[in-house]
């Protein structure tokens, strides 16, 4: 299933101008929802012997280039990996740093996102996070909260199977309280009370420096979602690349567990 992706002819960039790769991508149909697991901030900082956070920084630049690049090429749903529950274990040096890149990610960026019409959610456990990073929060989705374009989720804080049990949680407590019988939990009850709602659930997973696992991400959501794993590190990756996996998806058979007709 965790395929390592060949490049396709389609993507190399030495054939192909920017121009032509973003028409190659709107010349078919669009999809709706691609999730993101950023890997690799760390090798790519280590590789040039500088702090990890300086791979953070460079992989803050790659957030902005994919989210222009998924608003153009008419991506509905765009839902990034940016910090996840176990994150909070690395060094308080690096989730301060962070912390701190959060912030000065959404003073440079959120009236750059506002004017182009997109709209920022975080979903996580944002209680736990420092109040410096909690304000910047309310501010990147107070500022952005009219935006009718790409619909970018940033999970934050974010553990798949903490959000199954607390959704567990939810239904169960309704059942005691004698609101809910359990024969009517269903699928659609279930991911309601997930904290991605009512959004549609991935058609595509990227994820970077070749690593081939789901780390807790959308666990549930993920479900039928194609997956596309690049050797790219995360501070490296462009609009290009995007492009290059909306096109290698489109090569996808999709059977959702059926049968060809
Ligand atoms: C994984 O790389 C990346 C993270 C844990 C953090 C992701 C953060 C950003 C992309 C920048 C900030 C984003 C926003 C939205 C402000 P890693 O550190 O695990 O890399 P490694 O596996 O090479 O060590």
């Amino acid at each position: 299933m965790f395929q390592q992706s060949r490049m396709p002819e389609h993507m190399s960039q030495d054939r192909l101008s920017k121009t032509a790769t973003l028409d190659a991508v709107k010349a078919g149909p669009t999809l709706t929802h691609v999730a993101i697991i950023m890997d690799g901030n760390g090798r790519w900082a280590g590789q040039r012997d500088l702090p990890r956070w300086e791979g953070h920084r460079a992989g803050m630049v790659a957030v902005r280039e994919v989210i222009e690049g998924a608003a153009s090429a008419g991506i509905a749903h765009l839902t990034l990996y940016a910090f996840s529950e176990e994150n909070w274990s690395r060094s308080p040096v690096e989730v301060a740093a962070l912390m701190t890149l959060l912030e000065e990610y959404v003073k440079k960026e959120r009236e750059k996102l506002a004017d182009r019409g997109i709209r920022v959610t975080v979903f996580g456990d944002i209680d736990r996070l420092p109040a410096g990073a909690r304000g910047a929060i309310d501010q990147l989705e107070n500022t952005t909260a009219e935006g009718e374009g790409l619909q970018v989720h940033l999970a934050i804080s974010y553990g798949s199977k903490s959000e199954i049990v607390a959704a567990a949680r939810t239904l169960a407590k309704k059942c005691q309280a004698g609101e809910l019988a359990p024969e009517d939990i269903t699928q659609e009850l279930f991911a309601g009370e997930l904290l991605t709602g009512d959004w549609p659930d991935p058609d595509l997973l990227i994820r970077t420096s070749g690593e081939q696992r789901i780390s807790n991400f959308l666990l549930w959501q993920l479900a039928y979602a194609e997956i596309f794993v690049t050797d790219t590190l995360w501070p490296d990756f462009t609009r290009e690349h995007l492009f290059g996996a909306l096109l290698d998806y489109r090569n996808r058979d999709r059977r959702f567990g059926l049968v060809d007709a």
